[in-house]
């Protein structure tokens, strides 16, 4: 395939999957949102970040919240300043045009220069809203009826949309995207993500920090299972507490770090206390060498 597109190969702060990359890139390719999906914490919203950096493109992030519309990524008219302005200003209020702010995808339309667009979370809204933003997204334009202006995007921008999988999307929506499911990263790519962070880190520190995280994650009824943020501040406080590496599988010091409901914390002590050494011990290790 002969490529005339800029290709994503990562970034130095970003550790990237050959799956994942070459998705960025097909999608890239062929111009169509590339949805990200998986647990919180594996990178989603980073990936956006790292495209754009990769790219030399800018990154305009619109973070959806349970109570978004798909009109407010357009342009919203505000009527309120124009009553406003009618009854106390001396302004000339005829002119609609001033009274439309647009929204992130109209930002990302009217750009100079292409854009990567990141619509982060978009399973916090209701259902109805990636239906109504197919359109957009395919044409890439929207017309404003208020002043008859229509938006056309002078460059398609590179659309990365992410889901925690809270929602199932519908279906016409999932056919215009190119899917990407991102898994919890084995041990392996955890050790080279939390190198990047701190390049640092102790190596003794940082395998037992893994084997203790990969054993409570393996816990099963856990309400909140601890993800990758978790462990970055949790290798930091034990580093920063001097914390020896021989205790931190058997003692769990800042638990409160990686664990942030009640129950979980009984249960993550209750099984600590149980497992004793020895035989239980390797169970730990199994565990970290099969995840
Ligand atoms: N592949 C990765 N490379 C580097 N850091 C990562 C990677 N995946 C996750 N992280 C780190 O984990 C944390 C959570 O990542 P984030 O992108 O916010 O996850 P998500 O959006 O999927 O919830 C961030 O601090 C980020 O720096
Ligand atoms: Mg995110």
């Amino acid at each position: 395939m002969t490529t005339n597109f800029s290709r994503f190969e990562g970034t130095e702060d970003y550790i990237v999957s050959e799956d994942l990359r070459n998705s960025v890139n097909v999608a890239v390719a062929l111009s169509k949102p590339l949805l990200l999906k998986g647990e919180p914490g594996t990178g989603k919203t980073l990936l956006a970040q790292s495209i754009a950096k990769a790219l030399g493109l800018q990154l305009i992030i619109w973070n959806i919240k349970s109570t978004t519309k798909a009109q407010d990524g357009l342009y919203v008219y505000d009527t309120v300043q124009r009553l406003y302005d009618t009854q106390f200003g001396n302004k000339d209020v005829s002119d609609i045009k001033q009274y439309i702010k647009l929204g992130k995808l109209g930002e990302a339309f009217t750009s100079e220069q292409q854009v990567v667009l990141l619509i982060d979370e978009i399973d916090k809204a209701d259902l109805e809203f990636p239906n109504d933003l197919l359109w957009e997204l395919d044409v890439m334009n929207f017309h404003i009826p208020e002043t008859s202006e229509t938006i056309t995007a002078k460059n398609r921008p590179i659309v990365i949309i992410t889901s925690n999988a809270e929602k199932e999307l519908p279906d016409p929506f999932l056919r215009r995207c190119i899917f990407h499911y991102i898994s919890f990263p084995e041990a392996d790519m955890m050790e080279q993500i939390i190198k990047v962070h701190y390049p640092d880190l102790e190596n003794t520190l940082l395998n037992e920090a893994l084997k203790a995280f990969y054993w409570i994650r393996s816990q099963h009824n856990l309400h909140k299972k601890p993800s990758t943020s978790e462990l970055l501040d949790w290798v930091q406080a034990l580093s920063a507490g001097g914390i020896s590496p021989d205790h931190i599988y058997q003692e769990l010091p800042f638990l409160g770090t990686l664990l942030k409901k009640n129950q979980d914390f009984d249960t993550i002590l209750r099984r600590v206390h149980n497992r004793g050494t020895g035989e239980n011990q390797q169970t730990g290790t199994r565990i970290f060498r099969n995840w």
